[in-house]
């Protein structure tokens, strides 16, 4: 290849590198655990559920599973008929992905899957009110192209990786085909 297009296609390539790395992203939904009439999930909304004046994490598109089992991202994820983008946000900097859970003895009642700006590094924070319920809040940064980390709870990506994964894959093209 002329070298002139060398000179072109680094910055290029690294242009694209830096762009893939820097917009993972996250599941984005809320599954609102069992639901009585599943053909009435249309008429909710976050408002109509949780209201304006409280802390209870939201997102919509709210969402029911088939016997309200837990949500199968990993199936949302590959389902090439589904619309994902319904069902994900940008990880967009300063943000990461957040999984929040209400748990009650034991049993899994709803998650609000979400990006969002967060005060505290990755992992999973639980809290136990006086009533029994368990709030479990996982935090975690996507990598890109893959499956948003906040779909498993235990996740521990880190933004950087996905950089530097495409530099050594970029360094190892340029290798062989030995512009560098
Ligand atoms: C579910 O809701 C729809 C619409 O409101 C209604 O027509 C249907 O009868 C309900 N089904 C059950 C099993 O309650
Ligand atoms: C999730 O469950 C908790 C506990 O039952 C409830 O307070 C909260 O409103 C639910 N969240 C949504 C989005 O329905
Ligand atoms: C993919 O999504 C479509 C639309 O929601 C659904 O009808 C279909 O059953 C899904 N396929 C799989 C394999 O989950
Ligand atoms: C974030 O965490 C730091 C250290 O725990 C604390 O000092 C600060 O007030 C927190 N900020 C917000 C917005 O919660």
């Amino acid at each position: 290849m002329p070298l002139k297009f060398h000179r072109l296609l680094l910055p290029l390539l690294l242009f694209v590198c830096q762009l893939l790395a820097e917009i993972p992203q996250c599941f984005h939904f809320t599954w609102v655990g069992a639901y009585e009439n599943h053909s009435n999930i249309h008429t909710e909304t976050c408002d109509s559920r949780v209201g304006d004046f409280n802390d209870i994490p939201c997102e919509e598109p709210l969402v029911v599973t088939p016997d309200d089992t837990v949500p199968d991202v990993k199936a949302l994820w590959h389902n090439a008929t589904e619309d994902r983008d319904n069902f994900l946000c940008q990880m967009s900097p300063g943000r990461s992905c957040v999984k929040y859970s209400y748990i009650f003895k034991g049993g899994i009642q709803n998650i609000t899957y979400m990006c969002a700006i967060v005060n505290s590094t990755n992992g999973c924070y639980r809290q136990t009110h006086a009533t029994g319920m368990v709030v479990e809040a996982c935090v975690c940064t996507s990598k890109v192209g893959l499956i948003p980390c906040n779909g498993c709870s235990n996740s521990r990506l880190s933004g950087a990786m996905g950089l530097a994964l495409c530099l050594i894959i970029l360094y190892q093209w340029l290798n062989k085909y030995r512009i560098l």
